[in-house]
């Protein structure tokens, strides 16, 4: 065997002088004379995607992240030659290419400060045992600078001085700082001098991030072949760069049905048929809203997708049918493992059609998951995910499930050192054959994509509805996902509250966690504060395994039973609240929980906190994470915040201590904020809406907030059936003035707002709607004025006397 090879000890290569230049459209060509080809493409004004070949030519062009839908398009682009560079001008951006090597360095096309540059930049080792490269890049970090996003790390908000891997794994019981779990999202947010930038690196093998962790003042990521393909995303602002990159690697297709914004109990595994009843009953009997089910590995016959267990569901669609007259949902699980079993249908059809991966001399690819030995079907051949989709036909149209929760497809494999497929296993990846070390990172999104389809088809009418346990950039589009096998531990609550809010910065904002802990049993007073949590996390379901003991609301006794039921409570009531943030998400990327240096990159307090979160546009929490709390100290965000328990007013800017007993948990809203409000429902559905609450906090000043609505599942609202109220408030000393703007179609069932006005610092002494004076009834509780007005009103007017 050779090993000591010129090759091996090439060490890292850069790039030579650029020879050539060459433009053609919205893309530029820099060739050096070692056979470097930079392909920069201007997408936006402020989007560059920079590529490079370190052999002149390059590869088809191919990515699952990006979808076809991301917008394109800029309003200026000007290519200038100087002596030492090539100067791109945007409308928004000015990138120096240095023609002695490459080097990239990237400008505020406004102010001209830098925001970011090449250290050395991009540089490549040759691969000596798989071919190709192991392609670099490095960047200088500067001095202050902040790092944010990379998808579900359970580690501090602020990636800065830490380095990080890029690998899907099965993650059983990780711990903080465990790395990697379960997704991979190679995207990052660097926030210096008030202007935040992203990188997004599309490449799929297994990559790594070093945030200034190896050398102080240089940031890098790599991967372990492909391409060095990476996106700049420009801000300044974090919203913006967030929504870009959401924009680029796609916002979810549609919205979830509203039910899927409920609460939702899971366990591994409620059966037989009697306890899943036995469960369901429970909820309505204690009246703790509850609208969805679920069914873990269990209810297969052997663990088989697609089969079900006669004994313990001798009547699948009877059973489905009486969950959903009683308002539950039905979710059942499918891993991508299937059996070898040569009586079994699913296996003997994909084994004759030749579906399942193959080692790379031809043998299938054997592992062992919950059923034993097991093929896996190739999701990265459209032909078998258009065959997996049609699987569901029975489950879903037939039988009448309402979701289905892909678990293990990181992909996971039992009884194996590296807990996955070999790198050997052969791949189709939409035409492009490649290996696992290429797709094992996107083989979960993949599987994903081909249920999303499943449903798609055969709930229709309905909206499709999908959970998925690992994920690559882009997988939001298709469906909702949860953090994995976590712990019923103190610790895990903080990593839930982070990996919560650094997926919504990553893009994915339809994210829970196992609430109370996947592993071990909680006390009742974590599962209480997990509860309180959870009812911000757009995905909000308990989940453990069975063999840990119970973990349903009522667990815990009654003291816990309450206050669970009352959070799960605020969270229906929250419902048109949590839509309208969805529908910004669904629309614009907009991310549905907001760290607090995406509320205010500009203070620099907000840096490094990772607690408090802003969750939609004007609703302030923080959990309490600590055992025997009786309150905690929390920083608020500079401006004026309504504590939702008392109405007392904070004044934001400044870290305070707040009471919070068991009961109670710290929230605020920001002043000038109308938050609608359903009346508590069991499920989704249960009742007809007669009246929706606007809570208003009163302002001196203006705020802006919004309410969307529609028929809460199906595809009408694509077709212009929604309604979108958007409302002006003007708080002045002695006045306050709501303006209605209504767009859309959509005509809800109810007729009226029953407006609550906190903190209105005047009496009223004159109500006009519409510039008509109408008489002066309201009713005055605890400082808070309510009166109901039709809902179509276009301008609601107090005038009062101080
Ligand atoms: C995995 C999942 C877990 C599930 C279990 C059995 O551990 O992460 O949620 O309950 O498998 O299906």
């Amino acid at each position: 065997m050779i090993v000591n090879t010129e090759l091996e000890n090439k060490g890292n290569l850069v790039p030579s002088k650029i020879i050539n230049f060459k433009k053609d459209v919205d893309t530029l060509y820099f060739s050096t004379e070692n056979d470097v080809v930079l392909q920069l493409t201007v997408l936006r004004d402020s989007v560059l995607r920079f590529r490079y070949t370190t052999t002149g030519t390059f590869d088809n062009d191919f990515s699952y992240a990006i979808t076809k839908y991301a917008s394109t398009g800029y309003n200026h682009l000007e290519i200038e030659e100087t002596k030492t560079n090539y100067v791109i001008t945007t409308k928004k951006l000015i990138c120096h290419i240095s023609k002695e090597n490459l080097g990239v360095k990237i400008y505020d096309a406004i102010d001209n400060v830098l925001i970011n540059e090449d250290e050395t930049g991009f540089h490549w080792e040759e691969s000596y045992e798989y071919g190709g490269d192991v392609v670099k890049m490095s960047k200088v970090s500067k001095d202050g600078e902040s790092y944010y996003g990379l998808g579900d790390k359970p580690s501090h908000l602020n990636l800065k001085g830490k380095r990080f891997e890029n690998w899907a794994t099965d993650s059983y019981a990780y711990g903080k700082d465990t790395d990697p779990i379960y997704k991979s999202i190679p995207f990052y947010t660097g926030l210096h001098n008030k202007k935040a930038y992203g990188i997004f690196f599309d490449n799929s093998f297994r990559s790594f991030f070093d945030f200034a962790h190896e050398r102080r003042n240089v940031t890098s990521f790599w991967a372990l072949g492909g391409e060095m393909n990476y996106y700049f995303i420009y801000g300044p602002k974090m919203t913006e760069v967030v929504e870009s990159y959401t924009d680029l690697t796609g916002k979810p297709h549609l919205l979830p049905p509203l039910w899927a914004l409920g609460f939702h109990q899971c366990k591994w595994s409620y059966y037989p048929e009697s306890k899943v009843k036995e469960v369901t009953s429970k909820f309505r009997d204690l009246k703790i809203p509850c609208d969805a089910i679920y069914l873990d590995i269990d209810y297969m016959e052997g663990f088989r997708c697609f089969t079900w267990n006669k004994e313990h569901f001798p009547d699948p669609k009877r059973m489905v049918k009486e969950l959903a007259d009683d308002g539950f949902k039905t979710v059942a699980i499918i891993d991508p493992g299937i059996k070898i079993d040569k009586e079994y249908s699913v296996f003997k059809e994909a084994l004759e059609k030749d579906y399942f991966c193959k080692r790379a001399d031809g043998p299938y690819m054997k592992g062992k998951v919950w059923p034993g030995e097991c093929y896996f079907p190739d999701y990265t051949n459209p032909e078998v995910r258009e065959w997996w989709s049609g699987l569901f036909k029975e489950l879903i149209e037939d039988i009448g499930v309402k979701g289905v929760w892909n678990d293990m497809n990181e992909p996971a494999v039992m009884e194996v050192p590296n807990k996955t497929f070999p790198d050997d296993v052969r791949h189709d990846y939409d035409g492009n054959p490649c290996s696992h070390r290429k797709a094992h990172n996107i083989y979960g999104m993949q599987m994903a994509r081909a249920t999303y389809q499943g449903l798609k088809k055969f709930a229709y009418p309905k909206r499709p509805f999908v959970i998925t346990r690992s994920a690559y950039s882009g997988t939001q589009r298709y469906t909702s996902t949860w953090t994995g096998d976590n712990v019923a531990t103190w610790e895990h609550l903080w990593i839930a509250n982070v990996q919560a809010q650094r997926m919504a910065m990553s893009g994915f904002s339809f994210a829970g966690s196992d609430i109370g802990g996947f592993a071990e049993q909680p006390q009742g007073e974590l599962f209480t504060r997990w509860v309180q949590l959870g009812i911000f996390h757009p995905f909000f379901r308990v989940h453990s395994s069975g063999d840990h003991g119970d973990q349903e609301p009522w667990t815990f006794g009654k003291e816990v039973t309450d206050i669970v039921r009352k959070f799960i409570e605020i969270r229906y009531q929250l419902l048109p609240y949590l839509y309208t943030a969805f529908w910004k998400y669904v629309e614009d990327g907009t991310p549905i929980l907001n760290s607090l240096v995406l509320y205010d990159q500009d203070d620099v307090q907000t840096h490094y906190r990772t607690d408090e979160f802003v969750f939609g546009d004007h609703i302030l929490a923080c959990p309490i994470l600590e055992q025997n709390a009786k309150g905690r100290r929390m920083y608020f965000p500079i401006g004026k915040w309504y504590d939702i328990w008392t109405d007392q007013v904070i004044n934001g800017g400044r870290e305070m201590w707040v009471d919070s007993d068991l009961d109670s948990m710290p929230i605020f809203v920001k002043e000038g904020a109308i938050i609608p409000k359903y009346p508590i429902q069991q499920y989704v559905g249960e009742k007809k809406i007669e009246t929706v609450v606007l809570d208003v906090y009163y302002k001196e000043g203006k705020e802006r907030s919004q309410l969307f609505d529609d028929a809460h599942d199906g595809y009408d609202y694509t077709k212009g059936r929604y309604s979108l109220r958007t409302f002006k408030l003007t708080g002045k000393p002695n006045e306050l003035i709501i303006q209605q703007h209504k767009e859309g179609k959509f005509d809800a069932d109810y007729e009226t707002f029953e407006i609550k006005i906190h903190g209105l610092p005047f009496e009223i002494s004159e109500i006009q709607v519409d510039n008509v004076i109408i008489p002066l009834e309201r009713i005055e509780t605890n400082g808070i004025s309510i009166l109901r007005i039709n809902k179509e009103f276009s301008e609601l007017h107090l005038i009062g006397t101080i």
